[in-house]
């Protein structure tokens, strides 16, 4: 079938979306922002991937998160997103805030993982690439690696900036206690990180209860949220079982044994509060993230342009009650 060229919607900035600054940066972030780990890999319908990145900057979300190793197989969602850059994306290259990780398992041996030098530059090249672009907007090291010295790591990222090959670098994943030496690192090197990328939904607050998310704002470092929806646990997907066609029934990222019946009881209650608030379950999870201005921007993942429309809606309604507030909190109080 012959495939419709791509122009992308003229009312995109006039859409709804917000756009944050990261940290204290010249860089603004749309407030929801799409990852591509899932459903854009080989093994994924390649027309619904391409319709989700439409749907994504047809609406304002300039940026588009990936990593060396999305798919499945590794490197896929990379090949993919270079085949939308030849399909649609080209010529709106300078709209687009494109970034890419490496620091898990990517190649066989010794060079193919972690947080050596060697890896990060020779894999950044790799996905430059895969994509078919010349530079990344941003590069992170996607893990602190304990057995590499955190200096060669952070100069790596450095001199990956001053190669060209990324116009900003962020970390993702490192514990507390090694944020201090990086930031004031990076930023003695002119090369200041731009975002800390964190998992952080209403059930898992990990980020908040280790002072990471703290740090980030003291220090002017945008944070960027993942797994926002706790992989598809904040939304309706699991009220009445488990689908074919879910996350939980395709991979192992997102175990069955999770959703037990005591979870499916406050995801029903929580979905009741959302209710009240005249919102999706899913999008009360984004305003939530949203509400108080520390988040730069969320990273959702979607199987379709109808759930991500769906997310969307979350930016129109970022305030919360206390009542709210309390509410959620004790429904997922451990
Ligand atoms: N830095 C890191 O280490 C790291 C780790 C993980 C993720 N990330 C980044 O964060 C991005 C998002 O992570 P994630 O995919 O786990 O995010 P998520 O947004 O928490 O979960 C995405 C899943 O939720 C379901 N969903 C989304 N919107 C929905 C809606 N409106 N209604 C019903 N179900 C909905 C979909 O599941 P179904 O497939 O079942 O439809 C979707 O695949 C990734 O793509 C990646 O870019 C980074």
């Amino acid at each position: 079938m012959e495939q419709s060229v791509y122009a992308a919607a003229e009312c995109r900035y006039e859409n709804g979306m917000k756009y944050v600054r990261c940290g204290r940066s010249g860089i603004e972030l749309p407030a929801i922002s799409l990852g591509l780990w899932h459903n854009f890999g080989s093994i994924d319908n390649y027309d619904n991937a391409r319709k989700i990145a439409h749907c994504a900057f047809d609406n304002g979300i300039t940026c588009f998160d990936l990593a060396n190793n999305y798919g499945p197989e590794y490197g896929s969602a990379e090949e993919n997103f270079g085949r939308i850059m030849d399909d649609s994306f080209r010529k709106y290259r300078d709209e687009l805030f494109i970034t890419t990780k490496a620091g898990y398992d990517m190649w066989p041996g010794p060079y193919g993982n972690w947080g050596s030098r060697k890896y990060l530059i020779s894999s950044l090249d790799q996905s430059l690439k895969r994509m078919k672009i010349e530079y990344v907007d941003l590069f992170y090291s996607h893990r602190y690696d304990p057995s590499t010295p955190l200096e060669e790591t952070l100069q790596a990222l450095v001199d990956i900036v001053r190669s060209g090959k990324a116009l900003y670098i962020g970390i993702s994943n490192y514990p507390q206690e090694k944020l201090d030496f990086t930031f004031s690192y990076l930023k003695s090197h002119d090369t200041p990180c731009l975002i800390y990328q964190g998992r952080y939904n209403m059930i898992d607050r990990h980020v908040v209860e280790s002072g990471i998310l703290n740090s980030c704002v003291d220090s002017g470092v945008g944070f960027t949220a993942f797994s926002p929806l706790a992989q598809g646990l904040l939304t309706d997907r699991y009220l009445n079982g488990v689908p074919a066609q879910s996350r939980m029934a395709r991979n192992c990222f997102l175990k069955k044994d999770v959703l037990t019946e005591e979870l499916v009881d406050r995801i029903k209650k929580l979905n009741q509060i959302a209710a009240e608030r005249s919102q999706t379950l899913s999008a009360m999870a984004l305003s939530w993230l949203l509400k108080d201005g520390l988040v730069t921007s969320v990273l959702v993942g979607v199987s379709s342009p109808e759930q991500l429309m769906a997310n969307i809606k979350a930016v129109g309604n970022t305030s919360f009650s206390m009542e709210e507030l309390s509410a959620i909190d004790e429904l997922l109080k451990s």
